[in-house]
């Protein structure tokens, strides 16, 4: 398969994710020994929502690979003004040779590698977070082969670190179990293509409104934020989520070298408690720093891919 862009987890097929994951680690080895990016060659990297990590992670990832990184918040440009997706990747493809966005709907992110000629990568849109899974699947590897692994993940799971964590841990081989209400699960689209993946990679998925019973046993214990940025801060989603807190009491009963990873920012007190991030089985801090070497593997792809 072609890899043109990367706006959602399984743009990369099983055998991509895998080159790009071994490239990943490497990279952290040998941080500046590649030089993909050399000309230099400048790379967009548009923010339409706040960001520390990933901001920084493909600034500075860009310029170890030897290129030139243009990093903007849409609100400065014409597109705050209306200018249109469609004429803003026409312009920024003379320009630069990758571009990255983090945005709202999927919708926005579709229209701009509709016309776009370079590829273009999701920073983060409401759907997806592939990025971010690219980092978490490196710090998973770093403790256990991913295929055969399990993965619970607590909390909101309808939105795009669920969705992510779905699609990419599936393409993975690795074995999913989601513990979150009815009204906070993947979508059965979701659901469905990941049944699809799973039957070629021997993964699975399981959904289950019990906390208890999708952490028991699972060797990777993840969550994220029960308010995403732009959701409206409602009483009722801390009410809907607050059994799902991922604390020392839930994760007892997960693998006894279980790993926890969150996405960061985490919300301490919320969806996490203290004791567990600064805890001796948390990973978020490795799995931020992978953030830097997964994103530059990847540029590195697709710019193979697209030369
Ligand atoms: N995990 C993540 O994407 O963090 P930022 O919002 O800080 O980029
Ligand atoms: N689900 C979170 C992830 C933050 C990195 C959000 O969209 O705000």
């Amino acid at each position: 398969m072609t890899l043109k862009h990367f706006l959602k987890d399984d743009d990369l097929t099983t055998a991509q994710q895998a080159e790009v994951l071994e490239l990943a680690a490497q990279m952290k080895a040998h941080r500046y020994a590649y030089r993909a990016l050399a000309g230099p060659q400048s790379v967009a990297v548009i923010f339409e929502k706040p960001s520390t990590r990933t901001r920084l992670s493909f600034d500075i990832g860009i310029a170890e690979l030897g290129g030139h990184s243009v990093v903007i918040d849409s609100q400065s440009t014409q597109l705050g003004r209306g200018e249109t997706l469609a004429d803003t990747a026409r312009v920024l493809s003379r320009y630069v040779s990758a571009i990255v966005i983090r945005t709202f709907g999927d919708e926005r992110i579709a229209e701009l590698a509709e016309h776009a000629t370079v590829p273009v990568v999701n920073a983060l849109t409401d759907g997806w977070h592939p990025c971010q899974l690219l980092a978490d699947l490196q710090t998973v590897a770093e403790h256990k082969p991913l295929k055969g692994t399990s993965i619970a993940y607590i909390g909101d799971a309808a939105f795009n670190m669920g969705n992510s964590t779905v699609i990419a841990a599936s393409l993975a081989g690795m074995h999913v179990r989601i513990g979150a209400p009815e009204d906070y699960q993947p979508a059965a689209a979701v659901l469905e293509r990941a049944a699809a993946i799973n039957a070629e990679t021997g993964g699975s998925v399981t959904v289950t409104t019990d906390p208890v019973a999708a952490v028991e046993g699972a060797d990777v214990v993840s969550t994220d934020a029960w308010v995403s940025m732009g959701m409206a801060d409602s009483a009722k989603r801390f009410g809907d989520l607050h059994r799902y807190q991922l604390n020392d009491d839930l994760l007892s009963h997960a693998a006894e070298d279980a790993i926890v990873l969150h996405c960061l920012p985490a919300h301490r007190g919320e969806e996490i408690t203290d004791e567990v991030i600064d805890g001796p089985r948390s990973r978020v801090f490795c799995q931020a720093e992978n953030r830097l070497h997964a994103q530059k593997a990847l540029l590195a792809r697709l710019l193979q891919e697209a030369s």
